[in-house]
């Protein structure tokens, strides 16, 4: 299942962080907070279990709690940049992180690392990448943890491109995928058009 977010305040955010004059500051604080506006949005169903608390009143309320660990995956290193925004609404979420670089020049994902906390394999995982340019990452990325076991995995994208979202639909179908907006296309260098520039870059204030 794949899901593009449409909401005006996710929008204006996105455009801030589209302008190529946006500082790192406004950059990292729209990324943020367009997290925290679609993990609300993607725990609209979300089932949990009961709980029951007693109130100041002496009475019992009947309510709700999660029932799995919820672990947070940013893929390195521009995933970071989504962590915080999340973590402000789910802050017992465990971090793990998985680190991949492309090569420039033969587009080949290698990964560089690789660290996970300890969380039971049927844990609610969110994998985290503001971009999904060919799908490379995101495809290597989830099969990483396919292979140690986990298996609820959802990933969740600011911008994408066609083609990255029809390799990763291919790739894991089991896999939901959430985005912000779906993007043109590809340009030669493999960067989303109109897209928003190298988001590390923009997180980190690199060249
Ligand atoms: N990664 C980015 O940071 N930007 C793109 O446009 C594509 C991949």
């Amino acid at each position: 299942m794949t899901k593009i977010f449409k909401h005006p305040l996710i929008d204006i955010k996105l455009t801030k962080m589209r302008d190529k004059n946006s500082s790192h500051t406004t950059f990292k604080k729209n990324l943020n907070e367009i997290g925290s506006l679609m993990v609300y949005e993607i725990l609209r169903d979300y089932k949990g279990k009961e709980k029951k608390v007693v109130t100041p009143t002496g009475s019992t309320a009947i309510g709700l709690a999660f029932d799995k660990s919820i672990m947070i995956v940013p893929i390195l290193r521009a995933g970071l940049g989504m962590v915080a925004g999340i973590e402000s609404l789910i802050p017992q979420a465990r971090i793990g992180h998985i680190g991949v670089y492309r090569d420039e020049k033969t587009f080949q994902i290698h990964e560089y690392f690789y660290k996970l906390p300890d969380v039971e394999k049927d844990s609610d995982v969110v994998v985290v990448d503001p971009m999904l340019a060919t799908g490379a990452s995101a495809i290597d990325s989830i099969n990483r943890l396919k292979k140690d076991g986990f298996s609820n995995i959802k990933f969740v994208c600011l911008v994408a491109a066609p083609e990255g979202v029809a390799a990763l639909e291919k790739a894991h179908p089991d896999v939901d995928l959430y985005l912000a907006a779906l993007d043109e296309k590809l340009n030669e260098n493999k960067y989303i058009i109109p897209g928003l520039g190298d988001a590390g870059d923009r997180i980190f204030g690199t060249k």
